[in-house]
């Protein structure tokens, strides 16, 4: 078998803290409930656990404001619960990744308070200064992504500060070499407790560029769209220097054995993959996100596989997601019985896949009520449905109150169809998309083509996306139906003789197939072909 890190074939579970499982009463999840937890995890298969993060924080964006980034943050709980979750996680053969959120603190973090307390602090160059416009008015046009100008007037020092997100998330000054060493000195203190790596928030903004021109005008923008797409982001993001910043990070990482740095990034392919860095000294997984804006046909999704297989630099490791805590649910976005029909492209493609919590049960994207809107974006700029809060609903544990996620009121209501939709009665049903999700990971775990093999794309005609999987002489066909109608396609004989390891339902197992491949509506198989 060739050399492959351990992250090359794991499955990566996102877990938002806030929803996974209460241990103390008090609505919101927190680090020993995680732990609690990490035996359904191992019974789910997946190998490593993302942690959004879980550091002190004023919590004006959920844990994406730090206001110490060595210290976690009473409502998850002590560190020592922290180590604890670690260890019991190691024990299990789970990695951690923690989330890594060095574009930006809180307004009450240390440094900032010391930045914006004078003109001659020695940490005001930590933070992005600028002199008002001659009109007094904001310095350029840059926008907010959570809405408004991205320039904050501080009344005291007169002048403005920049905010990529919220006005109490100041972004940090990477060009600032003390900002570079504080930070990299963060990553050293989570790696040396035994981290197994992180997922970096917001990669791509981390360098602006130092003349701080205008951005240009969105000619493309519409209304209803979110407000600062007005402006491209020519300016304040996809630097050519942060590609600099990221290699010192991943030099940081590398000082340490065999960990591991995602990076997340929303750009289009062509560029994404540049985040892999020169001579890959980059991001080892730039998240590739592409499945989450691609219509949901087979000819579009296997057209853009095509194009990020190709895109990849020579020795760039794949990597796919359905779904985050920013997007809305993929069972919301293209229905159940399909959501079943993603998961098993997600596990079959090749490279690193990553799970949300609660996708492997189908949650729905949630209806959130006005008065129980918790995001700050939604709060901003309400009404065009950018809230994020209909997927970061509560775990679905069981049919008891709350989902088994929480003793008291979950910060964030129950998403609807719990009471059938949750682990305790998913476990027991064999076609479910619990069980699914687990012989999917069971079979790439006994299968070198499905974890590491290469892809080769077949055909898509109607509707029906069908690729190989290939290691040695190891080959798996995989055929999904993007439709809820029956379906059937044969090939040239002899070609497809084997049988199916997964299928869609569970009720074909080890079924023989030979030239023909019959796909019933929203079913999707798995087969291992006979060697020839
Ligand atoms: C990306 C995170 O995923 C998102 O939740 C957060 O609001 C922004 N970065 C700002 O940190």
């Amino acid at each position: 078998m060739k050399r492959t890190h351990w992250w090359q074939t794991a499955v990566i579970y996102q877990i938002y803290p806030r929803s996974f499982q209460d241990s103390n009463g008090d609505g919101v999840g927190d680090l020993a409930g995680i732990t609690s937890r990490l035996g359904y995890l191992s019974e789910l298969g997946v190998d490593a656990i993302w942690i959004s993060p879980i550091f002190q924080s004023p919590m004006k964006d959920f844990g994406y404001d730090i206001s110490d980034y060595r210290a976690i943050d009473p409502l998850f709980g002590a560190m020592e619960d922290f180590e604890t979750l670690l260890e019991a996680a190691h024990s299990r053969g789970l990695k951690v990744l923690l989330d890594f959120v060095p574009n930006h603190s809180s307004d009450q973090h240390p440094w900032f308070i010391g930045s914006r307390s004078s003109r001659t602090n020695p940490k005001r160059d930590w933070y992005i200064w600028r002199d008002p416009a001659p009109d007094g008015g904001p310095p350029n046009n840059w926008l907010s992504e959570f809405g408004g100008s991205a320039w904050e007037f501080d009344g005291k020092t007169g002048q403005y500060y920049y905010h990529a997100f919220l006005s109490s998330q100041p972004d940090l000054n990477w060009r600032n070499r003390e900002v570079v060493d504080a930070m990299h000195d963060v990553l050293r203190f989570w790696l040396d407790k035994g981290v197994d790596g992180f997922r970096v928030d917001v990669i791509w903004h981390l360098i602006k560029d130092s003349a701080f021109p205008d951005n240009p005008p969105n000619s493309d923008y519409r209304p209803g769209k979110p407000p600062h797409q007005k402006v491209v982001p020519l300016y304040t993001t996809d630097l050519p220097e942060v590609h600099d910043v990221i290699a010192g990070m991943r030099r940081v990482v590398d000082e340490f054995d065999d960990r591991l740095l995602i990076g997340e990034i929303y750009l289009p392919l062509e560029r994404l993959v540049a985040y892999y860095g020169r001579d890959l000294d980059g991001a080892h997984l730039p998240f590739n996100f592409a499945l989450l804006n691609t219509p949901w046909d087979a000819r579009k999704i296997a057209q853009l596989i095509s194009e990020y297989e190709a895109a990849l630099p020579r020795g760039g490791w794949p990597n796919w997601v359905l779904g985050n805590h920013d997007q809305p649910r993929i069972a919301g976005r293209i229905g159940s019985p399909q959501a079943a029909v993603a998961a098993m492209l997600l596990l079959t493609l090749r490279g690193t896949p990553t799970i949300y919590y609660g996708d492997e049960l189908g949650m729905p994207q949630a209806h959130i009520p006005p008065e129980r809107v918790r995001d700050p974006f939604e709060k901003n700029v309400p009404g065009i449905g950018v809230g994020r809060d209909g997927s970061r609903t509560p775990m679905q544990w069981d049919a008891t109150e709350n989902a088994g996620f929480s003793t008291s009121e979950p910060w964030l209501p129950l998403a609807e169809g719990w009471k059938s939709a949750n682990v305790a009665n998913l476990r027991e049903d064999g076609t479910s998309i619990l069980n699914l999700y687990r012989r999917l990971m069971g079979a790439r775990r006994k299968s070198a083509a499905l974890a590491h093999g290469g892809y080769r794309p077949y055909l898509t005609e109607q509707d029906l996306l069908i690729y190989f999987r290939e290691f040695e002489d190891e080959r798996v066909l995989i055929a999904l139906n993007l439709t809820h109608i029956d379906s059937a396609i044969t090939f040239p004989p002899g070609q497809i003789v084997g049988s199916v390891l997964v299928s869609i339902f569970g009720d074909r197992d080890g079924e023989h197939v030979a030239d023909t491949v019959v796909l019933r509506g929203d079913e999707g198989v798995v087969i291992k072909l006979d060697s020839v």
